[in-house]
């Protein structure tokens, strides 16, 4: 069987109530908290980047696999809008600072939100045609979109790496027939040398809804599964109302049943996306693992994908539960997160800049995870954090 063995993710351990941040604003907190439906967002410093958070979702992808197993990934692909470099993979840091093959290939991929997608796709493609051969996606991004501003309360970073292979006990199985739609639309993009997303609010959440009402249309008139064949849908979750938005938008074409159960697993299965923000490629993945998480996936499952990107691509796919994966280091992870107040989460997005030369320390990072120590003339050097 080809598919998902194996998804570790990395979020990091700063975060600013929705709440605090609504009130700073002179917003209604109900707005942030009910009409958008986010509760808490991650926050990064000048000292984490695309890179650092990847190095540290694959280092806990890769716990636990033997040498043997690391010397079968020929693959890997880093799939990420914020990526630190406009000429070299993210992915040949990975394999410098983590062991990773050197008679491997290491691209990285962009198309907005839905480059892992992309990558999933390529890395099944690539294990059919050699079922020897491991490929990982990691999806990895920081949300930003500029101090008060009418996206700022949809910003949030982390990491999400995913191994692909060929194996009896999977995680998911790729069940084959996806669709998928293009059309080139100035929803959301950011310029090269923009640190900020520029957006038009309204036209990428309709983009969104119709490129989901028409991929998912699609899926079912083109392959033999019904809607009610699939538990649960995940969604690529920008922030957790429009999950709700996007199941009204296929309410005409499913029973009242189907509906108000798909509802009610979404509205206990965003758990996470609401607690950490857009994390753009790795999105729809925490989404299925929030799902996995409250425990509304069980094996055998069916499940929904919809990745979306803007710009835009959509694609709907299918997954098949059939082991769980052990989620104690996620849930480690957001255990021990810290709450900073709002002036903090400010002087923090502050330090984001693409100087050539800077310094930074470990405050923030968990020990043992990596950290972005050092820009010397454009290069990154990162570090593993220790109790100094
Ligand atoms: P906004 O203008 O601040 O919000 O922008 P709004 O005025 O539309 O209000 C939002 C909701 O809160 C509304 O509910 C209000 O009624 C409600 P809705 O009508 O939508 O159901 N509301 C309240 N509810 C309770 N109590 C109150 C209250 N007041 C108002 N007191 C927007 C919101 C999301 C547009 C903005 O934050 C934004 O531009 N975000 C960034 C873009 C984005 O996330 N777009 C989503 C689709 S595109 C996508 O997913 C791709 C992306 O991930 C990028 C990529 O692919 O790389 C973004």
């Amino acid at each position: 069987m080809i598919g998902i063995s194996k998804i570790a993710a990395y979020i990091p351990q700063r975060y600013v109530k929705m709440e605090d941040l609504a009130l700073d604003r002179g917003d209604d907190p109900q707005k942030y908290l009910i009409g958008i439906g986010q509760k808490k967002m991650s926050v990064v410093g000048g000292n984490e980047d695309s890179i650092s958070m990847a190095l540290n979702s694959v280092r806990r992808l890769l716990d636990g696999m033997t040498q043997e197993e690391i010397a079968k990934i020929k693959l890997v692909i880093f799939a990420t809008e914020s990526s630190t470099d406009e000429s070299k993979a993210g992915s040949l840091v990975l394999r410098e600072y983590l062991g990773l093959p050197d008679n491997a290939r290491y691209i990285e991929l962009k198309e907005a939100c839905y480059g892992a997608t992309a990558g999933l796709e390529i890395a099944v493609d690539r294990v059919m045609l050699h079922p020897d051969e491991k490929v990982v996606v990691v999806a990895s991004d920081i949300a930003r979109y500029g101090l008060k501003s009418k996206g700022e309360v949809t910003q949030g970073a982390g990491s999400i790496a995913i191994l692909v292979e060929n194996k009896l006990n999977l995680a998911f199985e790729m069940i084959s027939g996806a669709s998928y739609y293009a059309s080139s639309i100035p929803d959301f993009y950011r310029p090269t040398g923009e640190s900020n997303a520029i957006v038009n609010g309204p036209l990428s959440n309709q983009t969104y809804l119709n490129f989901f009402k028409k991929v998912f249309t699609e899926f079912f008139e083109n392959n033999s599964i019904a809607p009610c064949d699939l538990k649960l849908l995940n969604f690529h979750l920008p922030y957790t109302k429009i999950g709700i938005k996007a199941l009204r938008e296929i309410e005409p074409q499913i029973s009242r049943n189907q509906y108000e159960e798909w509802e009610r697993l979404f509205n206990s299965g965003k758990k996470l996306n609401a607690l950490v923000g857009n994390i753009y490629t790795g999105s729809l993945y925490l989404n299925l693992l929030s799902n996995l998480y409250v425990e509304n996936i069980k094996p055998g499952d069916l499940v929904g994908m919809y990745s979306y990107g803007s710009g835009s691509m959509g694609e709907f796919f299918v997954l098949k539960s059939t082991e769980i994966l052990d989620l104690s280091p996620l849930r480690e992870l957001l255990k021990s997160r810290q709450e900073v107040d709002v002036k903090s989460y400010e002087e923090l997005y502050l330090q984001h800049s693409m100087d050539i030369n800077q310094n930074w320390n470990s405050d923030g990072i968990r020990f043992s995870d990596f950290y972005l120590k050092e820009v010397k003339n454009g290069e990154r050097i990162y570090q593993q954090a220790t109790f100094d």
